[in-house]
């Protein structure tokens, strides 16, 4: 399959990195098209944890890591895991699109203090000046990829862009200059035109994996505003994010966690309090990739689930972390909500109806077993090696949907994956 699309379909973190590398393998490119050092994508390979956030995680097996004019790019973010990468891989073959835009460290200080005065309402940002550095993109005083070889063309924007926020002088905008210019001399034999190359690889037959980034709750618009992420990070965007048409997506893998994670602000209806949220976030390491942070733990929800699978058009489903629920007694999935005395399924547009809806529950019985060695015996044997529960667990998520779980993720590790 040409181009395939690796979307979140919850609050981020799904393992979509983990399913992107499992993917890459063979792949002609793995790309990033939305979102920026915000995300933190990880997987195990060969007993060591890789962590990127701006280069796709895929590139470890793809054969090139594009990052397309839908991202907003940290310099030393990149910078960092390029070198990583060419530990890894020695000479990369990196594409960074001219168009992208760059978040500048007066970025940063701009989304902590747009927190601070939010107060109660914060959205609980990861701080990487994503708020800001989107918000000057769309007003147009952004800096783009490209202007860093345009060296008075780079002046003036920064002086513009100091300006309009009241930040500073002229002598601030030499230091920023300074500071952009000398990071320019390591990423410059990068910057391209990256849509035509990516359009180029599909139709040559060869593969490409679009990693998405954040989760389709986060979706600027479809996500639950304004707890969100100041980008798009659902399916449609995969085009715009790389700048070729939609008939070079070909399939969507809506990537779900077998139950629910929320880092920041926001209503999580399914949020579970108390000892066993503290147990699964101790069981699977629920702490952000990017800050650190403890993740909100939830059980699965349906409802959002159905909206976020017809929202992406999901061709098929990888569920993650079945591992993880792995010896509780009984595992709960909300069905449906219950608002005002009434139930209903349809997943609310605001986050104020969404505070209020109680979820439904149906109550499934737990696994047992995903652990230690038996996960690698599960992995030899295939579906059919699962525990009962935990295959009862998949088909009840397909029949709700209505699509098909193809990959099952039992471990971090990039090849612990069951094909069903
Ligand atoms: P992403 O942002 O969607 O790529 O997800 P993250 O990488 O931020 O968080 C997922 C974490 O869980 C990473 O550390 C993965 O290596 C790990 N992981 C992915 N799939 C599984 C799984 O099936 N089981 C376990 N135990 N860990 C997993
Ligand atoms: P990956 O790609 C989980 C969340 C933040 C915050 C909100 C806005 O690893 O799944 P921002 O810094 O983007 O302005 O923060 O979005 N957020 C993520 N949560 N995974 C991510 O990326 C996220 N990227 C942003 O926690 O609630
Ligand atoms: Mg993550």
């Amino acid at each position: 399959m040409p181009g395939i699309c690796v979307i979140g379909l919850q609050w981020g973190d799904e393992g979509k990195g983990k399913i992107s590398v499992y993917l890459s393998r063979g792949a002609k490119a793995a790309v990033r098209f939305n979102g920026g050092a915000n995300a933190g994508h990880a997987v195990r390979l060969n007993g060591r944890e890789l962590k990127f956030h701006i280069i796709p995680i895929g590139s470890v097996f793809a054969d090139s890591a594009v990052i397309g004019p839908g991202t907003l790019i940290d310099l030393d973010v990149l910078i960092d895991e390029l070198r990583k990468l060419e530990e890894l891989r020695g000479r990369v073959d990196l594409m960074i699109s001219e168009r992208a835009h760059v978040v500048l460290p007066i970025h940063k200080s701009l989304d902590s203090m747009w927190e601070e005065s939010r107060g109660a309402r914060r959205v609980g940002t990861t701080g990487r000046g994503i708020g800001p550095a989107a918000s000057d993109r769309y007003a147009r005083f952004g800096v783009r990829v490209v202007d860093l070889l345009e060296r008075e063309t780079l002046r003036e924007k920064l002086r513009t862009a100091l300006a309009v926020h009241h930040l500073g002088d002229g002598e601030r905008s030499e230091e920023l200059y300074d500071w952009l210019v000398s990071r320019v001399p390591v990423i410059d034999s990068y910057v391209r035109d990256v849509g035509p190359y990516v359009a180029g690889v599909i139709d040559q037959g060869g593969a490409v994996v679009y990693e998405g980034a954040q989760g389709t709750m986060l979706d600027i618009d479809h996500g639950t505003y304004p707890y969100v992420t100041s980008s798009h990070t659902i399916a449609s965007f995969v085009p715009l994010g790389v700048g070729v048409s939609p008939r070079y997506v070909s399939r969507v893998v809506g990537v779900v966690k077998a139950y629910t994670t929320r880092v920041g602000g926001g209503p999580l209806p399914t949020e579970i309090e108390g000892e066993l949220g503290a147990i699964i976030r101790e069981r699977g390491h629920e702490y952000g990739t990017t800050t650190g942070r403890p993740r909100r733990i939830g059980w699965l929800d349906l409802v959002g689930l159905r909206y976020a699978a017809e929202l992406n058009g999901v061709d098929e489903l990888a569920l993650t972390m079945v591992d993880v629920l792995s010896g509780l007694n009984e595992v709960k999935v909300c069905v449906k909500y219950e608002v005002d005395g009434k139930t209903t399924s349809r997943y609310p547009s605001t986050v104020e109806r969404l505070s209020r809806v109680r979820p439904v529950y149906q109550v499934l019985r737990g696994w047992k077993g995903l652990e230690g060695e038996r996960v690698r015996e599960v992995i030899e044997e295939g579906y059919g090696g699962l525990p009962v529960e935990a295959r009862r667990y998949v088909e009840f998520i397909e029949e709700d949907l209505g699509v098909k779980i193809r990959l099952i993720s039992v471990g971090p590790g990039h090849n612990e994956v069951v094909v069903k």
